[in-house]
């Protein structure tokens, strides 16, 4: 059971300003490669409709070639606030890819400086911007200097152990021009293993004046709590405890904004919301819809008797209706047991 203090939940009950954009909530849905789609963030907003959102990350180089949008970068018109994620290491591509951003209806563009993986850090993108620093300044100025929303950056701590540059690091992104810098709680050489070192990003606020988000291993609405009570930063961003769970946000949002826990959701609810999420990538996709859901039907089905059968046949869906038989199923064998649970309960208190 966690508790907030009156002096932090009054910190947190007003706006967070990034730039001329007030944002309602101090919760934010991280970019999720492979899982933040329009599909996504609808239902993470249906829980947390004032919540800033973010796009999977979008290849300025690529954006630079093709003449049609990728379906990536789609923005519901209704969906706000919302922001788009860039990468790439030339800041000319990113000036471009972030005016097109803006047609597109992005509030906010934000740089993505953490992304650990090799076929991008090879390229000078991602977190291999931390050992670029002023390659990063050039890319933080040239969109600024392109756009007319804020600009914001979201990185990790450094490289490596040996190479915590992040203090040094985040004031650069600031002078730049970013005007928000969320801190993944971890080096490139995690990856996103240990844990993440919350003390570094409580050590970045004390040195920026820009808002600072918290991100890495918040997993639940304590572990916000924790996190911004020892950081003191500005709003916590959540990335892998929404997988499978697009609740995650608006619980947490919930509880800053009352003091009160909702009630978490059954798991048939969370079942019923596995398959509104399947029909609705079928629907926005087709086929590769399907091939996407997979993971995230494996992602949902957890927590109750007989999840890990049901995960091992989610994993193989080759159709919507397939994938639909196997969660209505499922959902009926819970409401089975749940029924005898019940029966047992009224025998013992017969
Ligand atoms: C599947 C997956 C995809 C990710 N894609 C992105 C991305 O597109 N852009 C980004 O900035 N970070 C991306 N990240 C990193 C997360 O946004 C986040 O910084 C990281 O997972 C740490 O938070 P966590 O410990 O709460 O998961 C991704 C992480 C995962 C697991």
């Amino acid at each position: 059971m966690v508790t907030l203090s009156p002096s932090l939940q009054a910190r947190l009950t007003t706006p967070l300003l990034i730039g001329n954009v007030a944002v309602k909530s101090r919760v934010l849905q991280s970019p999720l490669s492979g899982v933040t789609d329009l599909v996504f963030r609808r239902l993470v907003r249906r829980y947390a409709p004032e919540s800033m959102m973010y796009t999977e990350m979008v290849s300025a180089t690529e954006l630079h070639h093709v003449k049609q949008m990728p379906k990536i970068m789609e923005v519901d018109p209704n969906e706000r606030p919302i922001s788009i994620q860039l990468f790439d290491c030339r800041p000319d591509f990113m000036a471009e890819a972030a005016r097109k951003a803006v047609e597109e209806g992005a509030d906010t563009i934000d740089i993505n400086m953490g992304c650990p993986v090799n076929k991008i850090t090879k390229k000078g993108g991602g977190s291999s911007l931390l050992r670029q620093p002023k390659v990063a300044e050039a890319i933080v100025q040239e969109v600024v200097k392109a756009v007319h929303v804020p600009v914001t950056v979201k990185t990790r701590i450094g490289w490596n152990d040996e190479e915590i540059v992040i203090l040094d690091f985040a004031k650069r992104m600031q002078d730049a021009g970013a005007q928000m810098i969320t801190v993944h709680g971890r080096t490139r050489a995690q990856g996103y293993n240990g844990n993440a070192r919350w003390e570094w990003i409580g050590r970045v606020k004390e040195v920026l004046s820009i808002p600072v988000i918290a991100n890495g291993d918040i997993f639940s609405v304590e572990a916000a709590v924790q996190c911004l009570q020892q950081t003191g930063a500005d709003g916590v961003m959540c990335s892998r405890g929404t997988l499978g769970y697009p609740f995650l946000v608006g619980e947490i949002d919930y509880f800053l904004k009352t003091g009160e826990n909702l009630a978490p959701p059954t798991p048939i609810q969370r079942l019923e919301c596995a398959k509104e999420h399947l029909q609705a990538l079928w629907e926005y996709k087709g086929d590769r819809g399907i091939r996407q859901a997979r993971k995230h039907m494996t992602w949902y089905a957890k927590g109750f008797v007989g999840a890990g059968q049901l995960r091992a046949e989610l994993s193989l869906i080759e159709s919507v209706q397939q994938g639909v038989d196997l969660i209505d199923r499922a959902i009926a064998q819970l409401v089975n047991g749940y029924e005898i649970i019940e029966e047992n309960q009224l025998a013992i208190a017969q």
